[in-house]
């Protein structure tokens, strides 16, 4: 069969970091275009990874028929129009996090992708995780028993990416590390726990650290060179929320860019026969391995275990799902109500914490 070919819009941060490496070293693929309207950022990509088309706009980059499916990794704020226009042209689309704004671009994305019959998957990479792909079959084989409150955070004592540019710009970003790094995880827990239906939400945000916020997330330093950094920075630095699902089920968020606590990404899941904690350091926007460890019970005795488990790099694994679900007419493993789902809640937590009451989804 032909190489599946890939155009990638947006030449940034996480495109170099993961989407080019790990695309280009599946054999059956060949990214063949790229778009950014930072010309020298594109050219220096393009040359660099030997991507042979360039284009400023993403319209000629959808316009080229040879092109099968593409990736969407802009700011927050362009990822709905140019989905939808991607899917409008026949191409699968692979939508980085958060896939859009709120819950209106979402469904029409969703509903584009189903009216032309093409693929769109969520970059939920962390699904991909080791440690997060052993709880996910551990919990469906039923050794976890009921999933019925877990805890999930990702937390930065002083690391806002891009501070001044389009993260900390809401009408860009859409929010602060909620939407930014909060969607991870709460995706990643929502799956964990059988993608129950939310029922309630409340949240509150916090900006403490306007002025004392220190530019160390991510991407990598120099992969935004030429990029221009305005100065706004109108989104939250700490979300806090409690999600109450149809279930029973319960689950605590945080997100935080800037504050006085450890620092890093945490995961707890409480089930009836077994939990599980998880834990993973980041610093400068790269994350570290994963702690995973297993609270159960054995011949009448409580005991602890702690799994040593293989070694993946997530966005290989992600890049080579996403091939397949073409290849093999396969659903992403990012279903159309959990893609959903997660972003009406993190819509959710913004509406509560601005209108300070608990808001019920329907
Ligand atoms: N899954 C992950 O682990 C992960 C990590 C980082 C970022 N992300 C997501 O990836 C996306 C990009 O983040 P980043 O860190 O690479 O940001 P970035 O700022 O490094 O890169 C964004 C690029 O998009 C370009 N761009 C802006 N407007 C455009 C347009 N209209 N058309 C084409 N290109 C345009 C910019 O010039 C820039 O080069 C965001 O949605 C972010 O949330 C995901």
């Amino acid at each position: 069969m032909e190489k599946v070919k890939i155009g990638i819009i947006g030449a940034g941060g996480i495109v170099q970091y993961a989407h080019i490496p790990c695309f280009q070293k599946l054999g059956d693929v060949e990214i063949v275009a790229i778009c950014d309207p930072n010309e020298p950022k594109l050219k220096e990509v393009a040359e660099k990874s030997d991507i042979p088309q360039k284009f400023t706009d993403y319209q000629k980059l959808l316009s080229q028929e040879e092109i099968d499916a593409v990736i969407v990794c802009t700011p927050n704020a362009f990822h709905k129009e140019q989905a939808v226009a991607a899917l409008k042209n026949g191409k699968h689309v692979l939508c980085e996090k958060p896939i859009a704004l709120n819950s209106k671009e979402a469904g029409e994305m969703l509903k584009t992708a189903e009216e032309k019959n093409k693929k769109f998957m969520a970059a939920f990479c962390h699904r991909f995780d080791n440690t997060t792909q052993f709880l996910k079959k551990s919990i469906d084989r039923g050794e976890f028993g009921e999933i019925y409150y877990a805890k999930a955070n990702y937390l930065r004592r002083r690391g806002v990416p891009g501070l001044g540019g389009w993260f900390t710009t809401k009408k860009l970003s859409g929010g602060g590390p909620l939407i930014d790094v909060g969607v991870h995880m709460l995706d990643t827990a929502i799956w964990l726990m059988g993608s129950p239906d939310p029922v309630t939400v409340s949240g509150s945000t916090y900006n403490k650290f306007k002025e004392q916020a220190i530019n160390g997330g991510w991407p990598p330093s120099c992969s935004r060179t030429g990029d221009k950094y305005p100065g706004t920075f109108d989104v939250e630095d700490l979300a806090t929320s409690f999600i109450k699902f149809a279930n029973g089920a319960t689950l605590f968020l945080e997100a935080s860019w800037s504050g006085n606590s450890e620092q890093g990404l945490f995961l707890s899941l409480f089930g009836a026969k077994s939990g599980a904690s998880v834990k993973q350091s980041e610093e400068g926007g790269k994350t570290g391995e994963r702690g995973l460890k297993i609270f159960t019970e054995k011949g009448g005795e409580l005991i602890d275990i702690s799994p040593i488990l293989t070694d993946v790099n997530p966005y290989e694994k992600q890049a080579a799902h996403f091939i397949e679900c073409i290849r093999e007419n396969k659903e992403p493993i990012t279903k159309p109500k959990e893609i959903l789902n997660v972003i009406k809640i993190i819509e959710a937590i913004y509406l509560s914490a601005e209108k300070g009451e608990e808001i019920r989804l329907r």
